[in-house]
């Protein structure tokens, strides 16, 4: 069968067992977690501002829109996750519904999400971090604040960033059961301080800062910048936010019972997000004017401080400072799975797949790490933000079309959770990812066509002929 098309079998077992086996220790309390985990962050945290800047009070509309998009998703994930609880994610569904090479590409893709994804967080921490810091006249010298790509004045490598991505590989490497438990706890302070925010800022809400509802339209402005702006553009941005279940079936494997945890993980992760982000949103730009906090790089900790809680805009900061990194944990965690699943299939070495005793995929985990350190190091929030839901983006794509072509092919196979009027929602999420990626800044869009073009060379020269599906 030709490399391109060559295709794994949906209940096909992964190709070796034993030292490549992960074990299945987590129940749906800890997917849930590690879903929760995931999705609230630097997304909510930072981009919030950004996002404001960037539609005005229309805001609103893009988390709905950006949320809406990642709902259908998750709809397509939870089937996928449960049809096929082998790590790997999209990329191992896309390898069952699509071929080979197009796994490949979404496995390359999965890479941009899941590592630049830590680096975002890491560098969205460090701003936090910093901010803490300063307040406590502790101040970073220049060199030290920023990386050299960020485009700050005197920015050599961001030190903070590089230190927490280091610091939570470590965390895995230590082993995943007490990485989760304590992730729980993190959770839990985490929406707590949310919810703590929403309360607070209730009492200044005014309508009137809804006016006018949308400055820079729907799509199509160009800002200052000569990024686009309005609507679309912060739904492409605030996407960001949202994702981040998908990190949980990159857990499936190890699910006690994957059909229950999964299905209760993805969606329940997803549910809850969405209506604690739209409550966020809306008392955010109703308790200050999104011009001013827009500017702010910790917005939430702004607002609070505006309306007088100053207290309480220590206490958001500092659960910003101490839970941030559970969202690096998650993607670090599906990151390494999901290059584990790829050299356990033979497309990456497969030295790579080896676990230790204690259950962890050491090598991978420190590559992992490695690479998100040197990201973080170097580069600017946004961008690196918008690289990774470009990654997200054709992953969640593709996972879209796998479930509606095994429909198709093997409506025979047991399904423990079916997507609702799949024929729908998968057109419909397709759609939405599709005109989000479009939304995009056009650099974006690029850099992601070449990353993949580096992807394809490697595969090409390399991956096709160690396929475990070409023999060897
Ligand atoms: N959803 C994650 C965040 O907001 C990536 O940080």
């Amino acid at each position: 069968m030709s490399f391109i098309t060559r295709r794994r079998a949906v209940d096909q077992r992964p190709a070796t067992q034993g030292e490549h086996e992960l074990r299945a220790t987590l129940r749906w309390p800890h997917l849930m977690a590690l879903g929760v985990g995931a999705i609230v962050g630097t997304g909510i945290y930072t981009l919030t501002g950004v996002g404001a800047g960037l539609a005005g009070p229309g805001v609103i509309l893009s988390f709905a829109i950006a949320g809406g998009v990642c709902t259908l998703a998750a709809l397509c994930y939870a089937e996928m996750a449960t049809l096929m609880p082998h790590a790997g994610s999209a990329y191992s569904y896309s390898y069952a519904g699509m071929g080979e090479m197009v796994a490949w590409i979404i496995g390359w893709s999965l890479i941009l999400e899941y590592t630049v994804v830590c680096s975002a967080v890491a560098v969205g921490w460090s701003g936090y971090a910093q901010g803490f810091l300063a307040a406590r006249g502790m101040d970073l010298p220049p060199g030290l604040a920023a990386g050299l790509l960020a485009g700050q004045a005197g920015g050599l490598v961001n030190l903070p960033a590089v230190l927490i991505t280091l610091a939570v590989a470590g965390m895995l490497l230590v082993g995943l059961r007490e990485s989760a438990n304590l992730n729980l706890g993190l959770v839990v302070l985490k929406i707590a301080a949310l919810a703590a925010f929403v309360a607070l800022t209730l009492p200044a809400f005014d309508p009137e800062r809804f006016t006018p509802f949308l400055p820079f339209g729907f799509s199509g402005q160009v800002g200052p910048d000569g990024a686009p702006r309005g609507v679309m553009a912060a739904a492409a941005l605030i996407f960001f936010a949202f994702y981040g279940f998908d990190a949980i079936s990159t857990a499936a494997e190890e699910a006690e019972n994957p059909g229950r945890d999964l299905t209760r993980g993805i969606i329940g992760s997803m549910a809850a997000c969405a209506v604690i982000y739209m409550a966020v949103a809306a008392v955010a730009v109703g308790g200050s004017p999104w011009q001013v906090f827009s500017e702010s790089g910790e917005p939430l900790a702004f607002i609070l401080r505006s309306g007088g809680h100053d207290l309480a805009a220590v206490l958001i900061a500092a659960v910003a400072v101490v839970a941030l990194p559970t969202v690096i944990l998650a993607f670090m965690f599906g990151q390494s799975r999901v290059f584990f699943a790829m050299a356990r299939d033979g497309l990456l070495p497969r030295a790579l797949a080896r676990i230790s005793p204690r259950g962890a995929p050491v090598r991978v985990t420190v590559f992992t790490g490695l690479l998100a350190a040197v990201i973080a190091g170097a580069a600017p929030l946004k961008l690196i933000a918008e690289l990774a839901n470009a990654g997200t983006l054709a992953a969640f794509v593709a996972t879209a079309v796998s479930m509606m072509i095994l429909r198709v092919q093997r409506p025979d196979l047991p399904r423990p959770f079916r997507t609702p009027l799949w024929w729908i929602v998968g057109p419909l999420a397709i759609a939405g990812c599709l005109y989000l990626f479009w939304s995009l800044p056009a650099l974006t869009r690029w850099l992601f066509l070449g990353w993949n073009l580096v992807g394809l060379t490697v595969y090409l020269l390399w991956s096709r002929r160690h396929s475990v599906l070409a023999g060897r």
